[in-house]
Formats: C-alpha cells, structure tokens, sequence
C-alpha cells in the first residue's frame, strides 16, 4: 500500500506495474475515482496509439487499480482508429441528462496531426466498454462569440486556404497574420490539446489548442456531450498554449497550461478569470524553485479537483525514447495570493 504521491517516480498498480495512463484526466464518482490516460508501449513506437485508453480506479488517489483498455482499438476493432493513429488527452465526464459515460480525445489518422479533431466514445459504466460514436472539429459553421472583425475578411481567409498547410502546429510568425479562425469556419474548428471540465451550473466546456495551435478555445457541450452548443470563446490569441488544466478556486476560474514545444518541457503558464469565456488574466509560470523553467521536466495535463476543496494538478513527464516509462507527477496546489503555485517534486501526503 501507498501512503504518500511519489511525483517522477514509477508508480505501481495493483499488480506492481507501472501506471499506464498518459496524458489523461480523472472522474470521481460515487466516492471511486477513474483515471484515464493513453496507453503507450515501449520505445519510440509508443508516441502513437496501438492499444487505446487505459482505466485505473481508485479510492484514495494513491493506490490505483488496473480496470482494464476502457476504449480498446485493437485490432481494427475501431477502423477510425488504427494502429499508429493519435488518441490522446482523453477525458470522461457522464452526461447529466442521458447518464452515459462520454469520453472526448483528441483525434489524428496518423502522426501528420493535421485532422486535428476530437473523437468521442461512449459506455454505460465509467469502466468502459467505450464505443466509438463518431469524430468531428467543434462547431462548424459558428464564430466565437469573440471573433476580430479582422478575421472575418474574406479576402484574408481566402489566402489562408492558400497557404496554411505550410503553417506548423509549433510557434511561428505566420499563423498571426492568417485567419486559421475563417479558413476553418465550414470544417469546424482544429482541436488538438484538449480538456473537459464541468461547471457548477451543470454546464459543460471543452477547452482546446486551435488555431494550429496559437489560440485556445472554449467551447460549450450540449447536454449529451456529443456535439457542441454553439457558443465558444477564442481566449490566449498567439500565445501557443497546450496541456490546458482548468479548475474552479473561490468562485474564480483557473487555467494553467504549457507552452507548445512537443513532448520536450518548457515553462508552464497560468491565468486567472471571473467568467469562464474571460477575460482571462496571466499569472505567470506557477512553478517555483528549481528546474521551474521547465516545469520540472513536466506538462501539465489535468487539474483534478478534490470534494473539499484542494486541487491537485497532473502533469506527464514525457518519456519520447521510451514511451511507456512516461512518468507522473502530481503536484498539490497552493496559493500565493490568486496565484496559483506548485514546488518542486517531492514525496508528499493528503
Ligand atoms: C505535445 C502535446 C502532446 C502530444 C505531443 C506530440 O505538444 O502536448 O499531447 O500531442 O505534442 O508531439
């Protein structure tokens, strides 16, 4: 038995194996939490998806038992999804108005990332089985309820679908001079980085990297979780932001998120707002302490809220030469003033 969170260090399940659950979220229901992450096998050929979504559960956060492949696309059993394609950041909410379990993830056909879109699943547990129920980008044909005037021109987004298939998903000087926004109004919006998080009204939001990954999005999820509500807000323009975390603090909303620079770290970004479509306000790196430049070598990935009110923020030390050595580090949040903080890792109790 575990008795404290041992961040960066091998965390064994049940069965004494290292935790297989990358890039994921946690559900907490009915006193059990579920956590959810990418299945990766060892070596390089683990930086893409051969297995699916793996599920642990657990009631104390620190001993996690081994549920299975929740969403199992071996075989061809998913034919959207074969092997070598991308399922990734996936995150499970249960629709409060069906009661089905629906997983989000991020979608790609292959290692080119230029689907750029989300892939939903469905189960009647939390524990799977997940069905495939279909892929799509978020709200096509509908603007932000924020949109630039700019970025509407006809003439700009006419010379985006010239050019932009030149233009990287990693910082760049050209994305802010295009209308990735307009070239992607019919298809629906790019969604690659990507978390879920569900308000105290009930409401539903799905926050994604767009924009080739320039500009986050928040989007609102109709009830069943399957589609999109048609309202969403560009937040962070060009700022290149991934990994997003967000969580709820005394009535204020919270983002914390990476910079965009693949499986390698880089400084950590949070921002505080009174509304969750914004403004949003930055906050700066909450890493404190050594190695915080790079965020202790981690990526941040879910902010996992606790019934009283602490939250812990997961982040994924990511292993690209040897992908299923993937470390974790669960990091307890604290706060200087509104801002939110995280030191460096070390063994540390509930
Ligand atoms: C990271 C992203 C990961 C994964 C990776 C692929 O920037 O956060 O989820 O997509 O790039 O290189």
């Amino acid at each position: 038995m575990l008795n404290s969170f041992y961040p960066g260090e091998i965390w064994p399940d049940d069965h004494g194996v290292h935790i297989n659950a990358h890039g994921g979220g946690v559900l907490f229901e009915d006193g059990v939490y579920y956590w959810y992450g990418e299945h990766r096998i060892e070596g390089t050929a683990g930086n893409v998806a051969h297995v699916g979504v793996h599920v642990y559960s657990s009631q104390d956060l620190m001993n996690w038992t081994d549920r299975g492949i929740a969403f199992d696309i071996r075989d061809g059993k998913v034919p959207e999804c074969p092997d070598g394609c991308i399922v990734e950041r996936p995150k499970v909410l249960r629709s409060l108005t069906t009661g089905k379990y629906v997983m989000l993830f991020h979608y790609e056909a292959d290692k080119k990332y230029r689907n750029a879109a989300v892939g939903f699943a469905v189960s009647d547990t939390p524990i799977g089985p997940f069905v495939f129920h279909h892929i799509q980008r978020p709200n096509p044909g509908v603007w932000p309820v924020n949109t630039p005037d700019a970025l509407k021109d006809a003439a700009l987004i006419a010379k985006t679908r010239e050019t932009m298939a030149d233009v990287s998903g990693g910082m760049n000087d050209k994305a802010p001079t295009l209308s990735i926004l307009g070239a992607c109004f019919e298809s629906g919006q790019e969604s690659r980085d990507m978390t879920l998080f569900r308000d105290d009204d009930g409401k539903t939001y799905h926050i994604y990297s767009s924009e080739r990954n320039a500009t986050t999005h928040i989007a609102q999820m109709t009830d069943d979780l399957l589609g999109y509500a048609g309202n969403y807000c560009r937040v962070f323009e060009n700022r290149w932001m991934e990994g997003q975390a967000i969580f709820k603090h005394n009535g204020k909303y919270y983002i914390v998120a990476s910079g965009c620079t693949g499986w390698a770290p880089n400084a950590a970004r949070s921002a505080v707002a009174d509304n969750i479509f914004g403004p949003w306000r930055e906050l700066g790196n909450p890493a404190v302490g050594p190695e915080a430049e790079v965020t202790f070598r981690g990526q941040t990935n879910f902010a996992l809220s606790l019934p009283d009110g602490r939250v812990i923020l997961m982040l994924d030390r990511w292993n690209p030469q040897n992908a299923i050595d993937g470390r974790y580090l669960w990091l307890p949040v604290e706060f200087d003033g509104e801002r939110p903080i995280i030191r460096p890792p070390a063994p540390w109790q509930l």
